[in-house]
């Protein structure tokens, strides 16, 4: 069986939302110590739903994959949802990832968190 599910490999060869959000309102960065990936998540929220997403990602292709799927998974959702979001929905919309690449999926939801967070901070709203 291949290490890597065909999702996997789609979503690193070709991440969806890559790049800035230049008026973002939720901005988190968060970053694994023992490889050293860091991935950015850029939100802007109106309404409270997720307009548009955008991420960057200095990492592994499964850390690629994992935000690009979770860019995918919130966009255009009311905050209610995204804010549930784990890394085990996002690791099952990639149809999986090897046990010692969870962490990768894990990334991306502590990074929609610390937007979420952010989002919070600056607007002063309860989500
Ligand atoms: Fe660390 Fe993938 S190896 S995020």
């Amino acid at each position: 069986m291949a290490l890597y599910s065909e999702k996997v490999m789609d979503h690193f060869r070709n991440p969806r939302n890559v790049g800035v959000i230049e008026d973002a309102n939720g901005i988190g960065e968060v970053g694994n110590a023992k490889c050293g990936d860091i991935m950015k998540m850029y939100l802007k929220i109106e309404d409270g739903i997720v307009q548009d997403v955008k991420f960057e990602t200095f990492g592994c292709g499964s850390a690629i994959a994992s935000s690009s799927m979770a860019t995918e998974l919130i966009k255009g959702k009311p905050l209610s949802e995204v804010k549930e979001l784990t890394n085990k929905a996002v690791a099952e919309a990639l149809d999986g990832l090897p046990d010692y690449k969870m962490h990768c999926s894990v990334l991306a939801e502590e990074a929609i968190q610390a937007a979420l967070e952010d989002y919070q901070k600056r607007t002063g709203k309860e989500i």
